[in-house]
């Protein structure tokens, strides 16, 4: 028996929201509880700039300016990523999928293990308030842990709550304006998903903009849900 108390395949689920709606913060803690596996495309894509590949390179440019990666680079880094092992745990996409596109190959990609989507959760969110939330944002370098200027500072200043490293950075791609531009490929490319995974009767929604922990709390709610259904 898996973490969620279901005893079929891997349960596959999505996070949907736009940039700020606390996708990353909400995965992490899923993923402690449940016993599944976080996967970021973002994380995914930054991991291939650092490492200088050519994806990175072509991803690069396209991140820094809010815009959306192709669909056959993300692609490529998320088919690689569910080829590991710890997968088999389980899944919660965070970032993907952005596109129609992605939507209809991710079907395709764990269907090959017999898997089907269990619940795609649409962290609902005001637009003006994603701004102060991700220009406020930033990460321990240790652990990866995520914090907020105003709204989750370390319980210590300057070290972190998970794993007590000192070191903490900001990603470039966080600034006010960036911010903006994501919103808009956000509305242009990704909303419609919604539509999408409702049709399928898939779609759960949950109100993202109260504190972190109630968030928390309705997602695994929700998370439970679907597994024993
Ligand atoms: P990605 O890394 O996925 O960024 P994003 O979708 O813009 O989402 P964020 O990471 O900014 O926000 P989040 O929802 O995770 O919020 P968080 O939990 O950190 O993608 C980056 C780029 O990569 C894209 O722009 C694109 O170029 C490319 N890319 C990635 N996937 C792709 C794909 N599939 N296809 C094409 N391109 C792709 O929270 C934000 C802050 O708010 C934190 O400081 C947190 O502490 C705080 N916070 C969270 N929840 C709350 C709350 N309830 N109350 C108060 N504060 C909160």
């Amino acid at each position: 028996m898996d973490g969620t108390g279901s005893t079929d395949t891997p349960p596959v689920l999505i996070l949907l929201g736009p940039p700020g709606a606390g996708k990353g913060t909400q995965a992490r803690r899923l993923e402690e509880r449940f016993g599944l596996v976080q996967l970021s495309t973002g994380d995914l894509l930054r991991a291939a700039v650092a490492a200088g590949t050519e994806a990175g390179r072509q991803a690069q440019a396209v991140m820094e300016a809010g815009g959306l990666v192709s669909d056959d680079i993300v692609l490529a880094i998320l088919r690689d990523r569910l080829a590991d092992p710890d997968t088999a745990r389980g899944v919660i996409l965070d970032g993907f999928p952005r596109t129609t596109a992605q939507a209809e190959a991710l079907d395709a990609l764990i269907a090959e293990t017999g898997q089907t989507v269990d619940a795609a959760i649409s962290l609902e969110v005001e637009d003006e308030a994603m701004v102060a939330r991700v220009s406020g944002r930033f990460t321990c370098a240790g652990c990866g842990e995520g914090y907020h200027d105003a709204f989750k500072r370390p319980a210590q200043e300057g070290v972190c709550d998970g794993c007590g490293a000192t070191a903490f950075k900001r990603r470039p791609d966080d600034t006010a304006e960036t911010v903006r531009a994501r919103l808009d490929a956000y509305h242009a490319e990704t909303a419609p998903l919604a539509a999408f995974y409702d049709a399928r009767g898939q779609l759960a929604r949950v109100d993202a903009m109260g504190a972190i922990d109630d968030v928390t709390e309705a997602l695994g709610a929700l998370v439970a849900k679907a597994r024993a259904a």
